[in-house]
């Protein structure tokens, strides 16, 4: 996709106040996930290898191994500046890295053969700030990518994308431009949009982190949901209650590798790292 900025047109429409906004669809019944790809048992989709990655003479990443196994759902912690997002933008390859191997599926990450618009289009990506385009309506940031990348006709991608769209509740909304939705609404158009294009699996990396308060619960909501309908999760997250509820293992970082990966239940009834039992003692304060 190009990233060749084009004049945004002022949207037509006026943004509607508060007190008229229409009410959300509300969830809809039926799967997020493409049921081709929901939880069957085992086989690894994410197989993060010995990777380590330097920016110069800085090592953001050492020696970082871990596997997340098809409908499982792992969530990645850890303070800032422990190397969270560089590790699940490796796995899409939009950073490099110098050592060792990620393989999505059965696609090797940093092979020179591997077609990376094709890996990318399968790996859904969902960042803290929701980077819809400004210019063009719900629609078609939904239909854009569909179109484009998997070359869909237009119709069957308008469905697909107003299909996912009731599906987090936001069907009202199909004709807006982002700038007339709330925080919470975007990120949950983003999360449809990553979505429409049927990936095997899901990154996210705090998508809840830039909302205010009252907007981060809709969108933990669609996760759940999404990680009850057995989509594989990779997700960078502070929120604790979404680890507990949904997570089947979490990924503790410091300072560029994984100090601790354990199953859920391990990992909040006893870190076993000393450094993992100080960061959630702090972030369990509040
Ligand atoms: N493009 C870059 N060039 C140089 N250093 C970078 C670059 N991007 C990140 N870093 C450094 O790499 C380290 C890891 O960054 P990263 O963004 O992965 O951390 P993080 O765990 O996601 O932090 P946060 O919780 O603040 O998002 C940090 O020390 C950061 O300053
Ligand atoms: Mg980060």
């Amino acid at each position: 996709m190009t990233s060749t900025p084009m004049p945004a047109p002022t949207p037509s429409t006026p943004v509607t106040p508060p007190s008229q906004a229409p009410t959300d669809a509300g969830f809809q019944t039926g799967p997020l996930v493409d049921p081709a790809q929901a939880k069957v048992p085992g086989g690894t989709m994410i197989a993060i290898d010995a990777i380590s990655k330097w920016y110069g003479d800085f090592q953001v990443l050492t020696n970082c191994t871990t596997k997340v196994s098809k409908g499982e759902v792992v969530v990645v912690c850890g303070p800032s500046g422990s190397g969270k997002s560089t590790l699940i933008k490796c796995v899409n390859a939009l950073e490099p890295f110098q050592k060792g191997q990620i393989t999505v599926a059965d696609t090797k990450v940093m092979d020179k053969a591997t077609n990376l618009p094709k890996l990318r289009s399968r790996v859904g990506m969902v960042f803290q700030h929701f980077e819809l385009f400004p210019h063009l309506s719900i629609t078609e940031n939904l239909t854009i990518a569909q179109r484009k990348v998997l070359g869909r006709p237009k119709e069957d991608a308008q469905k697909r994308g107003l299909d996912l769209l009731a599906r987090v509740g936001l069907s009202a909304h199909a004709n807006k431009y982002p700038g007339q939705l709330s925080g919470g609404q975007q990120q949950r158009v983003a999360i449809a949009r990553a979505l429409a294009m049927n990936p095997i699996v899901m990154l996210f990396d705090e998508p809840t982190s830039a909302l205010d308060p009252e907007m981060v619960g809709e969108v933990l909501d669609v996760m759940v949901e999404l990680a009850r309908d057995g989509m594989t999760m990779m997700v960078v997250t502070h929120e604790m209650g979404f680890a507990r509820k949904v997570a089947d293992r979490v990924i503790f970082m410091d300072r560029g590798e994984i100090v601790e990966d354990a199953k859920k239940e391990d990992f909040f009834g006893q870190p076993r790292s000393e450094r993992a039992q100080q960061f959630l003692s702090k972030i369990l304060q509040h």
